[in-house]
């Protein structure tokens, strides 16, 4: 724990800082927001470099770093990767490089996907994140002989975005990105995106009610509780301050995101990083 009750304060009000390329990484944040009320929350979106989904490896481990640093440089005391490919191509760096705890969506995801009964898991995921074969990785790693069949969905992104996700388009999308999925007998699919919560109820509706779906949003905000409760780092109060930083202009952040969150936002502010 910490070396004094002073110490211990004084990390305990510090923030957590979260990020994605985006505005999806407001799944994460909601769930954080809603599992630990007292904690002080800042939120950055990299709008000016989004999407991340569609870049190599090189270049999202750079943008990781420089939107982890600007997280750091405002006294974060635990750091949440919210996007799926960061996460999926950065996390060992942003280890390395930052001496402070750093989750990302992937671990906790795969943790609840490892407690698939016929060890038929499906992961979808942008084109980053599936390439990367973190998430099918992860889940060996719990549960060796599971088999997992993956599909990257770039269209659930805009569909999300345009408010879209129960409209029949999105239906008839994910009916085909998930016809491989369906015929390989999953009983488990990972939501592995920050966007793809939104579809649930048309993801669901496709696949039927027998396939559990994992949100890693959830299981990542259930993470973060487990760490604070281990290491003591709690905001014991209520009321924590939202703070949202975007890297474009926040016109479009603050409309999308409202949707993302199911409330206002409040100020969002433009920054620079990199
Ligand atoms: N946030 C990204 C993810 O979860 C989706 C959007 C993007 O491609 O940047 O992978």
């Amino acid at each position: 724990m910490f070396e004094s009750d002073l110490l211990g304060a004084f990390v305990r009000h510090r923030s957590i800082g979260i990020f994605d390329s985006g505005v999806g990484g407001l799944t994460v944040f909601k769930e954080i927001a809603s599992l630990l009320p007292g904690e002080n929350l800042i939120y950055l979106g990299d709008t000016a470099r989004v999407p991340y989904g569609t870049k190599s490896v090189a270049t999202v481990r750079r943008y990781a770093l420089e939107a982890a640093e600007f997280l750091v440089d405002q006294g974060v005391k635990l750091l949440v990767v919210a996007c799926n490919t960061a996460s999926a191509v950065a996390l060992p760096q942003l280890r390395e490089r930052f001496q402070l705890p750093v989750i990302g969506v992937i671990e906790p995801g795969a943790r609840r996907a490892a407690e698939s009964q016929n060890r038929r898991i499906g992961v979808i995921g942008t084109e980053g994140t599936i390439n990367s074969n973190r998430y099918p990785e992860a889940i060996h790693a719990l549960l060796p002989d599971a088999e997992i069949f993956t599909a990257p969905c770039p269209l659930f992104v805009p569909l999300a975005e345009e408010g879209w996700a129960e409209h029949e388009i999105a239906r008839l999308t994910a009916l085909e990105y998930l016809q491989p999925l369906l015929a390989a007998q999953i009983d488990t699919l990972v939501m592995g995106c920050t966007h793809y919560p939104l579809l649930r109820r048309t993801l669901q509706q496709v696949l039927g009610e027998t396939v559990a779906l994992v949100d890693s949003a959830e299981e990542t905000a259930k993470s973060v509780q487990q760490l604070f409760q281990q290491q003591g780092l709690a905001k014991p109060e209520h009321g924590g301050h939202r703070t949202f930083f975007v890297t474009d202009v926040p016109t479009r952040f603050e409309r999308v995101g409202q949707a993302f969150l199911g409330n206002s936002l409040g100020r969002v502010e433009q920054i620079q990083i990199g």
